[in-house]
């Protein structure tokens, strides 16, 4: 795969994962990948967690169910980020950003867009809907057969100073070179966030992966090869939509948008 192809193809991975385990050299592959990134000084600021046994991915996937039903239980999850979500094709053409809720079930795409209101969000949680997203999220983290979690040291992560800033930046571009390798392998890959969203979860989270005071945990990634046939989740979206060129880019000043142009990818 060259690298425009690789750029081009990149995207998050919602669905399940083939369970055969990824193999060693694989692992290391993405790990390897991941420091060929720049860092400041080449200070390599990240640690990396590979979590390939089943009894720690499983209390992984059991804080990532429970805390993706609290999240939608307390109402925060979409209040915090439904400016994120688009309803219709028209709306996205618009907007070209944010994530396009194009798979949801049969009984509810008629009320589509006020499903994500607070009032019908109290009521489908009440029904149990929460805990069903919820379990499906677990199942989703529990069958991937790889979890990886990025590290920074607080050596260099200072939170506030300078340093804390470049260790980010540097681990968003390790993250990114993990990202394109696994497309690289046939792999998937998607982000575990929801608890990191509650502290007392995300603080559950650290114990059970062992992190020492000198580390600080940053994110948790699950993994795996693809599967010959994509199955979607109960409600799913689509975000490989872009803005217009225009819309992001300026020649010498913010005040001159640079003019669209077709797509060079
Ligand atoms: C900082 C950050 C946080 C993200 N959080 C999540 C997440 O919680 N769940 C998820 O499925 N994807 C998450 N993503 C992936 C984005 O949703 C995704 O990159 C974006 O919608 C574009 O889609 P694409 O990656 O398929 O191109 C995150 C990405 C970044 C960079």
């Amino acid at each position: 795969m060259n690298l425009r192809e690789a750029i081009r193809t990149r995207k998050t991975s919602n669905g399940h994962f083939d369970p055969r385990p990824v193999s060693l050299e694989h692992q290391r592959m993405l790990v390897e990948a991941a420091e060929r990134a720049p860092s400041h000084f080449n200070s390599q600021p990240w640690r990396f967690v590979l979590i390939d046994d089943p009894h720690v991915r499983s209390k992984i996937a059991s804080i990532g169910g429970r805390t993706m039903t609290q999240l939608i239980e307390g109402g925060s999850f979409f209040t915090r980020y439904r400016k994120y979500f688009r309803f219709s094709q028209e709306e996205m053409d618009e907007r070209r950003d944010g994530i396009f809720i194009d798979q949801m079930p049969m009984a509810l795409r008629p009320f589509i867009k006020q499903v994500f209101s607070d009032n019908v969000m109290n009521v489908l949680s009440k029904l149990g809907v929460a805990k069903l997203l919820g379990e499906d999220n677990r199942k989703l983290i529990e069958g991937s057969p790889l979890l990886l979690a990025a590290l920074l040291t607080k050596e260099e992560y200072k939170p506030g100073e300078l340093s804390g800033y470049y260790c980010t930046l540097s681990l968003g571009m390790a993250i990114e070179h993990v990202w394109l390798m696994t497309g690289e392998l046939g792999m998937g890959i998607q982000f575990v966030s929801t608890p990191m969203e509650i502290p007392e979860a995300w603080e559950e989270l650290k114990t059970v992966l062992q992190v020492p005071d000198d580390l600080e945990l940053m994110a948790v990634y699950r993994l795996g090869y693809l599967p010959p046939e994509k199955q979607r989740p109960r409600i799913d979206w689509r975000s490989d939509h872009r803005k217009r060129l225009s819309q992001i880019a300026f020649r010498n000043t913010c005040a001159n948008p640079e003019p669209d142009a077709p797509s060079t990818l």
